[in-house]
């Protein structure tokens, strides 16, 4: 039995689908039974992954497991939305039969300043790996559809905004080709131990390049804006994010501009082939117009 946290979301609707496609026996933690895809064979339980006592109904059975930790803005800090939900399952872990786990993770491993979320992502890989279970912690560059929720500005303003230098090239990886990979692992178990694998999309591209690409694809002019980071900050906190948790947005994007992302350089980027031309094509364009 696979277990798969976050059925609802982005990534793991798509873990879900490809398991299913492929006929595995999968369970679910989901807080709203009615958001899930109706399939007899899905077992659920109802719940939040961060509580002991759904994660205790949850594991009995269970060999391996989808972890992504959704990092909830709302809560009052990145080690809250990353360390705190990732508890009670690692504390369930132990004892467990659970042997491989998979979960969603970030580049930054080897930085050495502060770097928000995903401080607290490689501490919940830390965590996991310390339960002795075989780990892959998917390293992910940033994810092209972020840009998706900007979807507005660039229908209504032609304009897209981000706290970064728009000529800056950075790796941004299609959440499609994360799931694939996920799903992939949670197939095959022949791997063991503890690695993370940097999942960096098919190309590294600056902010001024995906405007250029977004104009092609959408056939009107689309614009890169840099936000000064404080700006960004305040937008945050202006859409519910707390004080805590925009800190974390701040440290994170801080980081990515000054290098984080181009500590590793993987010897291939064939497991995630999603260009963000495709990208926006497949997903953006369909939003766009509605
Ligand atoms: N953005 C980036 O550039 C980037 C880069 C690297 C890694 N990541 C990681 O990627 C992840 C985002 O994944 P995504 O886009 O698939 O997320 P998403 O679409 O925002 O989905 C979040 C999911 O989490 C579920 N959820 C939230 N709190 C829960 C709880 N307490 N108990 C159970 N379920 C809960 C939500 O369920 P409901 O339906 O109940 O709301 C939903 O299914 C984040 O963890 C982030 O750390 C992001």
């Amino acid at each position: 039995m696979i277990l798969v946290t976050t059925p609802t979301g982005d990534i793991g609707r798509r873990v879900l689908s490809h398991l299913r496609a492929a006929d595995r026996a999968v369970r679910v933690i989901a807080r709203d039974a009615s958001k899930l895809p109706p399939d007899p064979q899905i077992d659920v339980v109802e719940g939040s992954m961060a509580d002991a006592a759904t994660i205790a109904r949850a594991l009995p059975g269970v060999t391996r497991v989808f972890w992504l930790p959704p990092g909830d803005p709302t809560l009052p800090s990145a080690e809250a939305a990353y360390v705190g939900v990732s508890q009670a399952f690692c504390d369930g872990l132990r004892g467990s039969q659970v042997t491989h786990v998979v979960g969603v993770s970030a580049l930054g491993r080897g930085w050495s300043r502060p770097a928000g979320h995903i401080t607290a992502t490689l501490a919940v890989d830390d965590m996991i790996a310390a339960t002795g279970v075989h780990y892959r912690a998917l390293a992910c560059a940033s994810l092209m559809d972020n840009i998706a929720r900007q979807a507005a500005p660039i229908r209504d303003l032609g304009r897209f905004f981000q706290p970064t230098p728009a000529d800056l090239k950075l790796p941004h990886v299609a959440k499609a080709d994360v799931a694939r990979v996920a799903a992939g692992l949670l197939m095959d178990m022949r791997w063991t131990g503890v690695e993370a694998l940097p999942l960096l999309g098919p190309e590294d591209l600056s902010f001024n390049e995906m405007a250029t690409i977004l104009s092609e694809v959408l056939g009107r002019e689309i614009v890169a804006s840099e936000l000064p980071m404080e700006h960004f900050r305040q937008m945050m906190r202006d859409f519910g994010t707390s004080d805590g948790m925009a800190q974390a947005y701040v440290e994170m994007l801080t980081a990515k501009n000054e290098g984080m992302d181009h500590l590793v350089t993987p010897p291939s980027r064939q497991d995630t082939p999603t260009t963000f031309r495709t990208w926006c094509e497949t997903e953006l364009r369909p939003l766009i117009s509605g």
